[in-house]
């Protein structure tokens, strides 16, 4: 259980360190694009400025000056491009030229493709009069841009991977730490439980034998201080029950390998039959059975025992006069399958879940001197479960409901 606990705690504990490190990467790269591209766009418009400042208009027309040599201004991934006002190429200079229409009124302006490009429109102002005479397209190859790019992302991940790993350490360091009060202060209510049940045993025992001491002398008390007496001999009897079964749930846990030797479950189950027959016949019950013969389990036999008596009892107590019990076995794998089976109230489908809890009963304003005290499934699902097996419960309100054990055979 604590085990569970643990790994669903260091999960969350990794899911939140996992999402935060994201977040954090994320801002990371976009603030690092953002700069980058920033700067990209910087340069290019001084390119573009220079270039802008080296054309002249001849007789209406824009020529580049002679002496200018854009070699000396662009490096080998950048390249220019001169377009008139109408935004007609008139000429253009380097490798990596934008082949996308000229968009006048865009600024910047990318194009995917095998090389991704970026490119910036600078304006070019005649200088005597202050008019538009045409642009420059300074543009530039973004292959490094994405290498860098590419690189921060390889470092991010690495970090995040490498953080994750150190803090999924920590978390489990963490966990133990934390967990660790818990589980001690689980186990001494446990031995308390323990305690307390065993404890009570023996004033519990001596209050029955008191109790029905003078009901063996009828003749002696009132009939109304018989009645008295047995109500005390009744409450006793069903606290002794209570008692062992706390006591049995506070040990189960705990039941060491000692206890344990190779059992036949098929005569384990035969001798339940044969002790709950009668009880089943008196409320007109048909208690069938299909059993494989030597059913070999390693296990504590009188731990299994009280498993399956528990599920008997309640699945005649839970069913009415003229219903059936059906016990059955089966062998699948490495794995025993024995479904105790009844067509009686059934459980609603909002309380499945909750059967195996303690304490709890479907009616609970049913007095409790007459039933159990809900405490029978959480014994035999803990006996299951120390026994490497589980229970499970599949219901109808009013049609039945079948409780199949798994245990394994080793
Ligand atoms: N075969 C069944 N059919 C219908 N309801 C059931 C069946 N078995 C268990 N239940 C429901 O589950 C509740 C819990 O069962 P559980 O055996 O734990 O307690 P209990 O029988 O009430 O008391 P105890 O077994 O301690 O004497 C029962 O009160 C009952 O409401
Ligand atoms: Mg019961």
């Amino acid at each position: 259980m604590f085990q569970r606990i643990r790994y669903r705690l260091l999960l969350s504990y990794l899911v939140v360190s996992a999402s935060l490190l994201g977040i954090f990467a994320i801002a990371v790269r976009f603030a690092f694009t953002r700069s980058l591209t920033e700067q990209i766009t910087d340069k290019l418009i001084a390119i573009g400025k220079g270039a802008a400042a080296n054309v002249e208009l001849e007789k209406g027309r824009l020529t580049v000056e002679s002496d200018f040599r854009p070699q000396d201004l662009i490096a080998s991934h950048q390249a220019l491009q001169w377009f008139d006002t109408q935004g007609n190429l008139i000429t253009q200079q380097g490798k990596n030229v934008l082949t996308l229409p000229f968009l006048p009124n865009k600024i910047v302006q990318f194009q995917t493709g095998k090389i991704p490009i970026q490119a910036v429109n600078v304006p070019i102002i005649a200088s005597d009069n202050g008019e538009l005479v045409g642009y420059v397209r300074v543009s530039q190859s973004l292959e490094e841009f994405d290498e860098t790019l590419q690189k921060l992302d390889w470092g991010l991940s690495g970090g995040i991977i490498i953080t994750l790993v150190l803090s999924g350490i920590g978390g489990i360091l963490l966990t133990h730490q934390a967990m660790q009060p818990i589980e001690e202060s689980f186990e001494r209510l446990k031995q308390f439980t323990a305690d307390a049940s065993h404890e009570l045993r023996s004033p519990l025992m001596a209050i029955k034998i008191n109790a029905e001491l003078p009901l063996e002398y009828p003749e002696e008390i009132s009939p109304k201080d018989a009645e008295k007496f047995q109500a005390i001999a009744n409450a006793t009897n069903q606290m002794t029950r209570l008692t062992e079964d706390l006591l049995m749930l506070a040990r189960t846990d705990r039941v060491s390998n000692q206890n344990r030797d190779t059992l036949n479950l098929t005569s384990i189950l035969e001798n339940l039959i044969q002790l709950y027959k009668p009880q089943a016949e008196a409320k007109q019950i048909n208690f069938k059975f299909q059993l494989i013969a030597n059913l070999q389990l390693i296990g504590d036999s009188s731990h299994l025992t009280r498993l399956f008596t528990n599920l008997i009892e309640n699945a005649i107590y839970y069913t009415r006069s003229g219903g059936v019990v059906e016990i059955k076995t089966s062998r699948i794998g490495s794995h025993l399958y024995i479904n105790v089976q009844d067509t009686g109230m059934g459980i609603a489908p909002e309380n499945i879940n909750k059967v195996f809890e303690r304490f709890w009963r479907a009616d609970q304003s049913r007095s409790y001197w007459l039933g159990g005290s809900g405490l029978g499934l959480a014994i035999a699902q803990a006996i299951a479960q120390n026994h490497g097996g589980l229970i499970s419960v599949m219901s109808q309100l009013g049609v039945g409901s079948c409780f199949t054990v798994r245990l394994p055979t080793s």
